[in-house]
């Protein structure tokens, strides 16, 4: 959610901070900053409540040339979102600036000591502030920011990417990280440094992964790494392939509305660079024998949000194809319900930036419990991907939007295709099913770009419903799992309170708040199920509910007892998932249009949440 760029070289570094930030932004913010160290030895600081174009207005006028500078995008955590508050935060002395992602969790008990021992005034409520102090206090005494900064992390407890600059050392930028991403980008007129590579792809492709316990004293054309033990560490360079242009909106109004367009591309990607010629799955980066899989008794499917909804249908899948027990948990409760996870337990995360704490903390529990550890991620080098014992990559693409579209349809085909492989190991998954399934995938792309030809259509049915104060979701089996998602997608940008249900479970309580003109979408793409949630649809018809319901092709009776059809092409059960999102998905960005929400960036919300 916080984002940092820092930057030393030939150039002012200014103007390259602020647009690196600004590639940031869909990760949420509330304030950003920027230090500068000038060759004068002086440091500014600027810093600003709100969207980046109110620090730009502040300091539009003034001569702020440094070649050294580093700056933040901060989503609040210890205190509220407030000028001081914001990033960077300076030292006792104002020399030494620090920008930080993460949490500090002996915050108080340093605060209390810097206080007590060495009289420091803090002025915010941050935990920032204190890593700036205590890195001032050390450089006191070891008047060296490198063995500064290496010291007083010695003394810190919690996770952080830092960047940090000293007036009296303009040739350096030093930067650590523990938990929360930090990269180097190696550009060829400086070197950058950035919580996500998005931010420097401008100016470099080349860039160094900082692992953690590691930090970095970065010049304007040497990089040095050290690990924990203060040791050099040599570090291979990773060469970025995307394009910087893939994160640009490319003609769409939004991210949201471009991203759900880059779903049959994300989702065909995904599918065949685990294909080989005769068809068959081949799971790189993934080395799980047959004998692994034999071995395994359960499956625990963790993650969050959209991909926790991912996981529900990863559970249809894999339970039907593998034939063996999922459970699938959110990963902010999974922990505190000590599971019962050992060596016979596949652990699967499921995450798009690959930086969720929950997720990531769920993970290190089961690995301490014996689980294999797989995971789902779209971030190449994320966090989980990195700690995991395998990794299945999503082929989306960077995604910008917070709503997530492409991340979870791509993650979708990750659980039918590691169903199928675990089925096909096991040898329970006969040549035709096998053959049937793929055919039925291939050919989902195509079917997902006739949904989006239906754009027109969901827009204007949008254009009607966009009052409705609260909209209830139904379906039964994996539409029921959809449900979740079209609600969320719904609720997440343009606010109105939307609530999924199973549809057999509405009649227990839930259809008390039926009335009068209340929108109900109803999923009902099961054939088997088709007839059941007829019944349900004219249950709540009955009750006065305005009916929009999405069903598949020549499935015609369906328009009787609903006011709106939006139809997806034939295709097995099994499947639908990965077609009647994307109705749901335009439905939810439609809506939210017409509300004039800030559908990129809504309220409240971040693109990566990296707090418990
Ligand atoms: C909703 C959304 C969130 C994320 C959740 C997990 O559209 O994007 O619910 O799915 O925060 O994020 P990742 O997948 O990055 O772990």
């Amino acid at each position: 959610m916080c984002g940092i760029v820092g930057y030393i070289g030939e150039e002012n570094a200014t103007g390259i901070i602020i647009e690196g930030l600004k590639k940031l932004e869909y990760r949420g913010y509330d304030s950003s900053g920027i230090a500068l160290c000038t060759k004068e030895n002086k440091l500014l600081v600027r810093k600003k409540k709100g969207r980046i174009a109110n620090l730009e207005k502040m300091i539009k006028g003034e001569d702020l040339t440094a070649n050294l500078g580093i700056g933040h995008t901060r989503w609040a955590t210890h205190g509220a979102p407030s000028d001081v508050n914001a990033h960077p935060h300076t030292d006792m002395s104002g020399k030494i600036a620090v920008v930080h992602n993460g949490i500090i969790e002996n915050f108080m008990e340093l605060k209390k000591e810097l206080t007590e021992k060495h009289g420091v005034e803090f002025k915010s409520e941050t935990d920032t502030e204190v890593v700036a102090n205590l890195i001032g206090v050390c450089y006191e005494e070891e008047k060296d920011l490198e063995a500064a900064v290496y010291k007083a992390l010695k003394r810190v407890r919690g996770s952080y990417g830092l960047g940090v600059v000293c007036a009296d050392e303009p040739d350096k930028l030093v930067a650590a990280r523990k938990d929360s991403p930090l990269i180097i980008g190696l550009g060829k007129r400086g070197n950058f440094i950035a919580s996500d590579i998005p931010a420097v792809l401008k100016y470099c492709r080349q860039i160094y992964l900082l692992e953690n316990n590691e930090m970095a004293v970065i010049k304007e054309n040497d990089v040095k790494i050290y690990d924990a033990d203060h040791k050099e560490v040599q570090r291979e360079v990773f060469n970025v392939t995307w394009d910087a242009d893939a994160a640009e909106k490319e003609g769409y109004e939004h991210f949201m509305l471009k991203e759900i367009h880059e779903q049959p591309d994300g989702i065909r990607d995904t599918l065949v660079r685990r294909m080989d010629d005769d068809g068959e799955i081949v799971l790189d980066g993934i080395n799980l024998t047959k004998e692994d899989i034999e071995n395994f008794d359960k499956v625990y499917i963790v993650a969050c949000g959209t991909a926790y909804h991912a996981g529900l249908i990863g559970k249809y899948a894999i339970e039907k194809l593998a034939k063996i027990s999922v459970e699938v948990d959110v990963a902010s409760e999974f922990r505190y319900r000590d599971p019962f996870i050992d060596d016979k337990t596949l652990f699967i995360a499921i995450s798009q930036s690959g930086e969720t704490l929950d997720t990531l903390a769920a993970l290190r529990e089961a690995k301490k419990k014996g689980a294999r550890v797989l995971s789902v991620v779209n971030v190449v080098g994320s966090s989980v991907a990195r700690e995991s014992d395998d990794v299945f990559y999503t082929w989306a693409g960077p995604e910008i939007a917070v709503a997530s579209t492409k991340a979870y349809t791509t993650q979708l085909v990750c659980m039918y295709m590691i169903g199928l492989y675990m089925g096909r190991k096991k040898g329970i998954v006969s040549d035709e099913t096998y053959r049937k399934y793929i055919d039925e995938l291939m050919a989902v792309p195509e079917k997902v770009s006739k949904i989006l030809d239906q754009e027109e259509k969901i827009a204007d049915i949008a254009k009607k419903l966009y009052t409705k104060n609260g909209v209830f979701y139904i379906g039964r089996g994996i539409d029921s799992a959809v449900s979740y998602e079209g609600s969320l997608k719904l609720k997440e940008i343009s606010y109105i309170n939307s609530f999924a249900i199973a549809a057999g479970e509405l009649k227990h309580g839930t259809i008390a708040l039926i009335e009068q003109g209340t929108l109900v979408i109803a999923i009902a793409t099961q054939d088997k199920l088709f007839e059941k949630m007829l019944s349900n649809i004219k249950e709540v018809k009955a009750r006065g509910a305005f009916v929009m319901a999405v069903a598949k092709e020549g499935n015609t009776a369906i328009e009787e007892e609903s006011n709106e059809v939006i139809y997806i092409p034939q295709c097995m059960d099994e499947i639908t998932p990965l077609l009647s999102i994307v109705p749901l998905q335009l439905f939810a960005y439609y809506v939210a249009r017409n509300r004039g929400c800030d559908i990129d960036k809504p309220k409240n919300l971040a693109k990566s949440v990296t707090v418990e």
